[in-house]
């Protein structure tokens, strides 16, 4: 995929039916998301358990688009290969997850995906800053992972600062929690391109009834005309 940003909206598949991943990941595409983000946790890192490798590699046959993986777990490395074998397109880890994620970094690159490294919202810019080079996406975090529909935790100038080192450099930023048409704005603004978004694109949608999941996308996209 040739790099661009503009700006890309990633439902996390965290606030889609549980018992009907295909499905949900296929209507929400139908109803034009960019990238499909998938939310690993497992009880550690972060105080919820969802789901591990079979389970991403199961939803890889419905993804048409971009798979997008958040791993909220720790230790990374000795799973890194397995969610390449499950078809992952990005994979981002978390700079808070271990002492070596430059290490991590170059593991992940070196299985053939695209790297991501993510920041809680208690850890500064400056911890990214080295691993830049090695990174294909920086994910800001702006709630404390683990749960979706949390509330939104203003970290526009950390955005800022990481997209003034980035430059011209190939190099997404996202932003995940608490997205919705209010607070959209403020991170694209900061210099955010990939939006994730759980509550504020399935509210009010279903499989059966997937109108308002399109309606939900669109109202974010309006909201930063
Ligand atoms: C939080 C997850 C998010 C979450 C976002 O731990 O990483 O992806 O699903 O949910 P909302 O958009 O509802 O804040
Ligand atoms: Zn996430």
């Amino acid at each position: 995929m040739t790099f661009d940003r503009s700006v890309k909206i990633a439902p996390s598949i965290l606030s889609a039916d549980f018992a009907d991943f295909g499905r949900e990941i296929q209507a929400v595409e139908v109803q034009g998301a960019d990238w499909i983000h998938v939310d690993v946790m497992d009880g550690h890192f972060v105080p919820n358990l969802t789901f591990g490798p079979p389970a991403v590699k199961a939803f890889r046959k419905h993804v048409k688009t971009f798979m997008d993986v958040h791993l909220m777990i720790s230790p990374v490395d000795q799973y890194i290969e397995a969610y390449a074998e499950a078809g992952t397109d990005m994979l981002t880890a978390h700079v808070e997850a271990g002492a070596h994620p430059h290490r991590t970094l170059q593991a992940i690159k070196a299985a053939g995906m695209q790297a991501g490294i993510a920041l809680n919202p208690g850890t500064p810019a400056e911890a990214v800053r080295e691993l830049l080079p090695l990174a294909d996406m920086v994910l800001v975090m702006t709630v404390n992972p683990g749960f979706g529909g949390q509330k939104f935790i203003d970290m526009t100038a950390k955005i800022r600062t990481i997209r003034d080192w980035i430059g011209d450099r190939p190099i997404h930023i996202q932003v995940d929690g608490g997205v919705d048409p209010n607070t959209a704005p403020l991170v694209v603004n900061a210099g955010a391109d990939v939006l994730v978004a759980g509550s504020a694109v399935f509210r009010g949608g279903s499989v059966e009834n997937p109108a308002p999941y399109g309606e939900n996308m669109r109202a974010i996209r309006a909201a930063l005309a």
